[in-house]
């Protein structure tokens, strides 16, 4: 630990790890300026492709399911909002600044389809309840960087994360045990430590710090317990792999970070429609997931020909009887 401790403050200080405040700090401003325009904002974020081409695919995804398909950047801020612009631009920025090289065929865009579905359940699980100071951005910074310390490991110890993942599969045991059996540490140590060191609040910190011990939290252990059962769901789900081979076992409800929640915060509506919620969101979650990710197929909604020769021609408005989502299809391209 103190070994990995000091490589990982080395490598900070030096700019060999990416700074994940440092991803968002540019679009700051947008966030707390009540008067910053549509035009603005698109301006800026136009200047980063990445972005604007995942603002693009989302827009358009079925998740949103949206009559018209959206055309350009300007059009999917204002459809979309900065919110949720400023978690499309965070996650495309660490997807794509922390990738390291393949270690023994471990996939790492499948540790990032883990990532962001554990910050969509996340964030999920943070509307379900009604509770003070809920904030949906920290709920999906959580979970995305839930597991950044495999990262930290990754880039810093190949070998060591190499070893960690051998051992726990000959082993039979989780990767946190690996962890602590080889390394004398976990990634939920090591990556709250990385991101304290970055200034980023503390409850996201401690959140990542405690999702597998959420009950260790220091103060609040809302976020940290919210983060155990997202990263719980998105395992059970089978969205991508973070190589934590554990068995997920029963229902979520039945998880002891579940129960501390549904005890100590007010739940909207009940457990069962939760479910039900997060049964019927899988498919669209899972192509949201895959429009986050870099060098995917392209999403492309087409609207087809009329099939009724009365219906008015393509790029004209629907009439206000037509189903409007009848005659789009999703297309996808390499
Ligand atoms: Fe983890
Ligand atoms: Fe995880």
């Amino acid at each position: 630990m103190p070994a990995l401790k000091q490589r990982l403050e080395k490598a900070i200080s030096v700019g060999h790890l990416p700074t994940i405040q440092g991803m968002l700090t540019d679009l700051e401003q947008f966030a707390n300026d009540p008067h910053a325009t549509v035009e603005q904002i698109s301006e800026h974020i136009s200047k980063d492709p990445s972005v604007s081409v995942r603002l693009l695919r989302i827009a358009n995804s079925a998740y949103y399911a949206r009559a018209e398909p959206v055309v350009d950047v300007q059009e999917s801020v204002l459809f979309l909002g900065v919110a949720q612009i400023r978690i499309v631009a965070m996650t495309t920025r660490c997807v794509e600044a922390m990738c390291p090289e393949d270690q023994s065929g471990f996939v790492w865009t499948d540790f990032w389809r883990h990532c962001i579905a554990t910050a969509h359940f996340c964030r999920m699980l943070g509307r379900s309840f009604t509770y003070p100071g809920f904030n949906p951005e920290l709920n999906w910074m959580a979970g995305l960087l839930h597991d950044v310390g495999k990262l930290v490991i990754a880039m810093l110890a190949p070998d060591s994360f190499r070893k960690v993942i051998t051992k726990a599969t000959e082993e039979g045991i989780s990767f946190q045990d690996a962890e602590h059996k080889y390394l004398d540490t976990d990634h939920g140590a090591l990556g709250g430590w990385y991101l304290e060191r970055q200034s980023l609040p503390p409850v996201v910190f401690e959140a990542v710090r405690c999702h597998h011990k959420w009950d260790m939290a220091v103060e609040k252990k809302e976020l940290p317990a919210m983060a155990n059962v997202a990263d719980f769901l998105a395992r059970q789900k089978g969205f991508g792999n973070s190589g934590n081979m554990e068995l997920v076992m029963g229902p979520f409800t039945e998880t002891p970070a579940w129960q501390f929640l549904v005890s100590n915060l007010a739940l909207r509506g009940d457990p069962a429609s939760l479910q039900l919620q997060l049964d019927e969101e899988s498919t669209k979650i899972a192509e949201l997931i895959e429009n986050l990710l870099p060098n995917q197929k392209r999403v492309v909604v087409k609207r087809s020909a009329p099939a009724d020769p009365s219906e008015p021609a393509k790029g004209s408005p629907p009439p206000p009887s037509s189903n409007p989502s009848s005659n789009l299809s999703v297309e996808t391209t390499a």
